[in-house]
């Protein structure tokens, strides 16, 4: 098990205050890693937690990755604090909307991408500037894109959601290819539907979202979790430009 080790190495999660974030943080813990999360909320009790039962460092920064002051705020007062240490980085904060494709306003969804597509993009490109500012040969970037990304999602109107989200799946590769020659790999994580608060909004959908998925339930956040901690990993090592869908089989029949 030592290639998915990750002791010794730094991560950074955004939108780690709950949900996902939050398994991913836990996750990459686990296996090792130090971990700071961005996000606009303070985290769930559980995060404090973490730095005690699993023998690393935590800490938490107020940042709206929607926002470039506030991304650079964040990313600046995080290298300073963790020695510029970074060699992991999951963007993983995301907003849905709800609303009918031919009501959807430009501000609507101006916002949204502004948080799933600017926000993903800007802090992928500041982790990577420190990444090789650091020189870290473990370099592993894990963007949170969504099954919503392959699929119309029958039961939601979420036309917005799934465009960022294919932004999230299409800028993968891309990316990757330029960060190659630095030894920064870049992947993706397209979940299911997973329970969090995300997901909390539409109680009336759940059992049709079981019937959806193969296995007949929906996702816990820990479900997700070992995906992240095999991407951020050596046992992933030949990996770079992927998506690892984790969907209980939804997209698959
Ligand atoms: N829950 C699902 O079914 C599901 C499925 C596929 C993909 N995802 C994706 O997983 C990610 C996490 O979602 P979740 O289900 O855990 O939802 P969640 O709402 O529980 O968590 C999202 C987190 O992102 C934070 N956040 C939102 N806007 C932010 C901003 N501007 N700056 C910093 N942080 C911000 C929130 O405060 C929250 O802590 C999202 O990108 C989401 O699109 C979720």
């Amino acid at each position: 098990m030592s290639r998915f080790s990750l002791q010794g190495r730094t991560a950074l999660v955004t939108g780690g205050a709950r949900g996902c974030g939050l398994a991913f943080a836990r996750g990459l813990a686990e296996a090792g890693a130090n971990v700071a999360i961005f996000d606009v909320i303070p985290p769930e009790a559980e995060f404090e937690a973490i730095a005690t039962e699993c023998g690393v460092r935590t800490a938490y920064y107020k940042v709206d990755v929607s926002s470039e002051e506030s991304l650079d705020a964040g990313f600046g007062a995080f290298q300073t604090d963790f020695d510029n240490a970074l060699d992991i980085c999951v963007p993983c904060a995301g907003i849905n909307r709800h609303q009918p494709f031919l009501e959807f306003t430009y501000a609507d969804h101006a916002a949204l991408l502004g948080v799933n597509v600017l926000g993903v993009h800007m802090t992928a490109q500041r982790a990577a500037r420190q990444m090789i500012a650091n020189g870290t040969q473990k370099g592993s970037i894990v963007l949170v894109a969504s099954m919503a990304s392959h699929i119309a999602v029958r039961s939601q109107l979420c036309s917005a959601y799934c465009g960022s989200k294919g932004a999230v799946r299409a800028m993968c590769p891309a990316i990757a290819k330029e960060l190659a020659q630095y030894n920064i790999r870049v992947n993706s994580i397209s979940p299911g539907y997973v329970r969090t608060e995300m997901t909390a909004a539409f109680p009336h959908l759940v059992e049709e979202w079981k019937r959806d998925a193969m296995n007949g339930r929906l996702a816990e956040p820990e479900d997700i979790m070992g995906a992240c901690v095999f991407l951020a990993s050596d046992a992933s090592s030949y990996m770079t430009g992927s998506d690892i869908v984790v969907d209980g089989g939804v997209t698959k029949w």
